[in-house]
C-alpha cells in the first residue's frame, strides 16, 4: 500500500497546473499488480483540464489493462480530497468497486470503497441495449 501512494505522490510532481496551483497524482493498481500513474494536466479554458485520476485510468486503458484493484490519490492538503464526480463516474465504468486511498504529502487520510462514494451509480446495467 505505501508503494502505491508513494507512486501517486511521485507522479504529482510531474502534475501541469498553473492555473490553479493545487497539484495531484493517482496511482491505479491493475488486477496483476501493474501500477498506472497519472498527475493533473489543466488547461487555459479550464473546462479541457483533466483530472489525476482519469488520466492514471485513461492510460491504464490504452496500455491494455482492464481489471483494477486499488487507486491511490495524493494532494497537498489536510483534508482528504477524494475523487471529483466525473472522475467517480469514470472510474465506476472502468474499475467498478475499487478500492480509494487518499492521502497527502505526510501519510494517509482516508480509505473508502467506490461504492460508497458514488451510491445509486448510473451504468451499463441500466441501458436497454
Ligand atoms: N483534481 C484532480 O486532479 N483530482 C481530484 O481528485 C480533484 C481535483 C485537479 C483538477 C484541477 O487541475 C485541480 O485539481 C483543482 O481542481
Amino acid at each position: 500500500m505505501a508503494d502505491l501512494v508513494a507512486a501517486a505522490r511521485a507522479a504529482r510532481r510531474h502534475a501541469f497546473a498553473p492555473y490553479s496551483g493545487f497539484l495531484v497524482g493517482a496511482a491505479l493498481e491493475t488486477a496483476d499488480g501493474q501500477v498506472v500513474t497519472g498527475c493533473n494536466v489543466e488547461n487555459a479554458t479550464y473546462g479541457l483540464t483533466v483530472c489525476a485520476e482519469r488520466v492514471a485510468i485513461w492510460k491504464a486503458m490504452s496500455e491494455g489493462h482492464r481489471r483494477f484493484m486499488r487507486i491511490a490519490i495524493v494532494a497537498d492538503a489536510d483534508a482528504p480530497t477524494p475523487p471529483c464526480g466525473a472522475c467517480r463516474q469514470i472510474l465506476w465504468e472502468f474499475a467498478g468497486d475499487l478500492e480509494v486511498i487518499l492521502a497527502n504529502l505526510f501519510g494517509e487520510t482516508g480509505r473508502f470503497r467506490l461504492a460508497d462514494l458514488l451510491p445509486m451509480p448510473f451504468d451499463r446495467r441500466l441501458l436497454k441495449t
